[in-house]
Order: C-alpha cells, then sequence, then structure tokens
C-alpha cells in the first residue's frame, strides 16, 4: 500500500500573535513547519509527502524546505485539504496532518495506519482535564466519554475523497467529521500531547517545553 502524508500549511495564523503565518515562524530552532515535515518524510510507512501552502508562500516553502512538491491552498482548511487530495495520485492511503502541530511521534503514525487495516479512517485522541461547561446552559458537561481529537488522521484515500465531495454539513474543524457523515467508520487510536496545536501565542513556548522535556 502505498501512503501519502498531506501537510496542510495554507492558514494565516490570526490567533498566533505573529507576523508570519504561525507554520513558518521558528521553534526550537527551526521554521515550525520543518519539523513535521522531518518526521513524516522519514517515517518509513509514508512514500510521499505535499504540503498545502497559501498562494505567495512559495519562496517560504522553498527557502525552509527546499524544492518539494506543494500545491495551493484555499480560503478554509477544507478546501485546503480538497486541493491536496485531488493531487494525490497512485497513493492508497493519506496522512492527513495540521503544519500547526510540529511534533509528529512515529508510533502514533504506526497506530494510525495499524488501524487503517480494520477501518476506512483512523485518529488520534486523547481524554479531557479540564471540567467543561455549556456556556449556554450554564451546565456542567460530563467529560468522561468526550476525546480531544489530533492530526495526523489516516484515511483510504478513496474514502476521504468521497466524504470531501459529498459533505453539505457546516465547515468542519478535522477530516474525520466527514468520513463519518459519509458512513465510513472512524478508529480511535492513543494521540500524544506532543501533538496538541500551536494556536495561541503562549502555544510556541509550551510547544518548545514539551520537546525540551521528551528528549531529555
Ligand atoms: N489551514 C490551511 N488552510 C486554511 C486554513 C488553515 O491549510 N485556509 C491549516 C493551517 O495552516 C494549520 C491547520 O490548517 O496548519 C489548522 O488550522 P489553524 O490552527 O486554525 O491555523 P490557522 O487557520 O492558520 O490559524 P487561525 O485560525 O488562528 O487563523
Ligand atoms: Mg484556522
Amino acid at each position: 500500500l502505498r501512503t501519502a502524508a498531506l501537510i496542510v500549511a495554507a492558514g494565516s495564523g490570526s490567533r498566533s500573535g505573529r507576523a508570519l503565518p504561525k507554520q513558518f515562524e521558528p521553534l526550537a530552532g527551526r521554521p515550525m513547519l520543518a519539523h513535521s515535515y522531518g518526521a513524516l518524510s522519514r517515517h518509513p510507512a509514508v512514500d510521499r509527502v505535499l504540503v498545502v501552502i497559501g498562494a505567495g508562500q512559495e519562496r517560504a516553502l522553498a527557502a525552509i524546505l527546499g524544492e518539494v512538491p506543494f500545491v495551493i491552498g484555499g480560503a478554509t482548511r477544507r478546501q485546503s485539504v480538497a486541493n491536496g487530495l485531488a493531487a494525490l495520485a497512485d497513493m492508497d492511503r493519506v496522512l492527513i496532518h495540521d503544519a500547526a502541530r510540529p511534533f509528529v511521534p512515529p508510533a502514533v503514525v504506526d497506530r494510525l495506519l495499524a488501524a487503517l487495516d480494520e477501518a476506512p479512517g483512523a485518529i488520534p485522541v486523547l481524554p479531557v482535564a479540564d471540567t467543561l461547561l455549556h456556556a449556554g446552559t450554564a451546565g456542567t458537561v460530563a467529560r468522561e466519554p468526550l476525546r480531544r481529537v489530533q492530526t495526523p488522521q489516516a484515511f483510504r484515500l478513496d474514502a476521504i475523497r468521497t466524504a470531501h465531495a459529498t459533505w453539505t454539513g457546516p465547515e468542519p474543524t478535522d477530516d474525520a467529521q466527514m468520513l463519518r457523515a459519509s458512513g465510513g467508520e472512524v478508529a480511535l487510536v492513543e494521540g500524544d500531547t506532543m501533538l496538541d496545536k500551536v494556536t495561541y501565542p503562549a502555544d510556541f513556548a509550551a510547544a518548545e517545553a514539551r520537546l525540551d522535556i521528551r528528549s531529555r
């Protein structure tokens, strides 16, 4: 089976408080995008990595990674993923990953791809640690059955293409919800806090601290 990794890096990082889109900002000594690109391209099960960047970011990408395959994204994450999926030929499986999650533990990729033997989709999840409040009803939401969802998310390519093409709901925040809506089963595997997303200004230092602690 041929496996591609699709890294979506076409967002503007508006919540990050940084001058550049966050995936081009330095993190632990390298631009954020270089971390996940390196981890995914080094993984023995990954045959090809494709990066989705914003229009006009071609030179920024080349400055970081040299001449690597890329496509231009769209106005939403969903559109950026769709543009990438359309450019993947001769592949059987795809790992769809946010550039905003710089550190990709190889063991998570192993778990995801193993789970694809049994289901058309697989996602890394972790339990929720905080108390959860529904702001509308002011009621506490039982957190025990809830999970927080990370990327990479792994799919059989034909299944996720169909899910994207048939989605009619509001703007989704990940790809697995589209697969589920199209009738595809999504397996849950154990995620990793190393995969937590860099979204807000303080998340850059938090990510660096996680890397520092893990590599001791
Ligand atoms: N993304 C993308 N194309 C878009 C929007 C987002 O490829 N039109 C990517 C981002 O680059 C990021 C991932 O999707 O790697 C997750 O999105 P998010 O964390 O929301 O990043 P941004 O949209 O860039 O940030 P913000 O929402 O704060 O503007
Ligand atoms: Mg966004």
